[in-house]
């Protein structure tokens, strides 16, 4: 069969790009842990206020001395705040929303996960040093949502 050359010069152009675009994701994956989420676990928001986990969101340290944080994004703020956690620790956050999606990104790091009313987000990270991090919603919430932000503190 004939293929005309430039159409040859296209094929092999797209074929690179899709070569490049897989590379990609398995750059971020393999390299610097980037992965879409792979918990599922669902909470019905409206009772949030007294649930046991997320009614009052504290931070618990569980028996292995691995710490769990249980935290509600909500326009406009996050609870709790600030988080105080400890360095060379594993670290699990687990986050939901009592309104609308919220972001949760721990800014300078790579946690960073959506807050969805309905379900529970959650990642394990261990912080190498201590030293303070901002939080911030990086999903549009509504008017407020550019002063959106947390306090975490890793001793
Ligand atoms: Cu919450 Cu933007």
């Amino acid at each position: 069969m004939e293929v005309d050359l430039y159409e040859r010069i296209w094929m092999w152009a797209a074929t690179g790009l899709i070569v490049v675009f897989l590379g990609a994701i398995l750059l971020t994956t393999g390299a610097q842990a980037i992965e879409p989420p792979s918990h599922v676990e669902t909470i019905d928001p409206t009772t949030i206020p007294t649930h046991p986990e997320f009614g009052t969101p504290t931070i618990t340290q569980r028996p292995d001395g691995s710490v769990v944080v249980p935290v509600v994004a909500a326009m406009f703020a996050f609870t709790p705040s600030p988080i105080e956690v400890p360095a060379h620790t594993p670290v699990t956050f687990r986050i939901t929303s009592m309104d609308v999606i919220h972001g949760f990104e721990i800014a300078g790091t790579n946690a960073n996960a959506m807050a969805i009313p309905g379900y529970v987000s959650q990642f394990t990270i261990t912080f190498p040093t201590a030293g303070e991090y901002q939080i911030v919603c990086n999903e549009y919430c509504g008017l407020l949502h550019h002063m959106m932000s947390g306090k975490l503190i890793v001793k």
